[in-house]
């Protein structure tokens, strides 16, 4: 799908891989971009500078995100692109003392933002997608929906159910004429990363917010539905798949590197 001339939803818009979408989005001619956010006044400036549209909202909240899907429609016509692209990090323990370990909130914040938001989208939309023949969402998520994060078990299962989700979400509408690209990177140069420390994430080098945002428009135009910015990953899953033992046993060295480094 061509964005020229779409109107297009980001969330988490107001920064990093979001924002870099927003302006993507601009360059290559969309009818409007709508920046929906928590931060309101960090929506509001992306919005400004690609002659968009500002929405404060919370994705874990169903009805702020229905509030921006039919605000924007009501507003400037139909969401041809809807990307749900917020996401948090948190919950990050490199030395994972116990993968189970931590409280029910970082879990359900993360199943919320993660995983609920995409089902959000998907509940308003669909249906209208539907009655007019067709639409697109893009899905950021993570390398660590298809591998894993070492050192963070909420954030690596629920970006494993949105890669899920997404494949549902493909196969049930594929008739239906809606498409779905899930966006897969390793580290981005974004605030989310700066406030990690430093770890395997980043070992195939971060990319900036800009060059992810270009890959996925490449992607959209290509239609397909796995987009990686970071071309390693697809080898590591052909690793994972062609032996899963040898794989964990893999992931375990790091984790335990990350012992030794951080244990100091
Ligand atoms: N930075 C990385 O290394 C990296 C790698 C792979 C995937 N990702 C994913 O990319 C996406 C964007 O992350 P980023 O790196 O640009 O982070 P970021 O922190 O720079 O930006 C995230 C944005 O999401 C917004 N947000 C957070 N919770 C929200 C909520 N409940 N409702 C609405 N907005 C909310 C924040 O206000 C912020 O503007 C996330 O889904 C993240 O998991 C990031």
């Amino acid at each position: 799908m061509q964005v020229t001339g779409k109107v297009v939803v980001v969330t988490g818009g107001a920064n990093g891989i979001g924002k870099a979408l927003c302006e993507v989005f601009h360059q290559a001619g969309a009818a409007k971009v709508v920046v929906a956010d928590m931060e309101a006044a960090g929506a509001r400036a992306v919005a400004a500078t690609v002659n968009g549209a500002a929405f404060k909202c919370d994705v874990a909240q169903e009805k702020d995100i229905a509030h921006v899907i039919y605000e924007t429609e009501r507003q400037f016509g139909p969401i041809e692109l809807f990307c749900s692209n917020a996401g948090i990090g948190g919950g990050f323990d490199p030395l994972s003392v116990n993968a189970g370990g931590s409280s029910d909130e970082p879990w359900q914040r993360s199943w919320a933002i993660h995983v609920m938001a995409h089902v959000y989208a998907a509940r308003h939309l669909v249906p209208r997608m539907k009655a007019r023949g067709g639409g697109y969402f893009l899905n950021t998520i993570s390398a660590a929906g298809l591998l894993s994060q070492v050192g963070s078990p909420a954030y690596s299962t629920t970006k494993h159910a949105a890669v899920g989700f997404a494949e549902n979400l493909a196969i049930s509408h594929k008739a239906h004429n809606i498409r779905v690209s899930i966006l897969c990177p390793q580290g981005v140069d974004t605030n989310m990363l700066r406030a990690i420390p430093k770890g395997p994430q980043s070992g195939d080098g971060d990319l900036s917010p800009e060059q992810v945002a270009k890959d996925a428009l490449a992607g959209i135009a290509q239609e397909t539905f796995l987009i990686l910015p970071h071309a390693q990953v697809l080898g590591y899953m052909r690793k994972k798949t062609e032996d899963y033992d040898r794989w964990i046993g893999g992931m375990a060295k790091i984790q335990a590197k990350m012992r030794e480094e951080f244990g100091k």
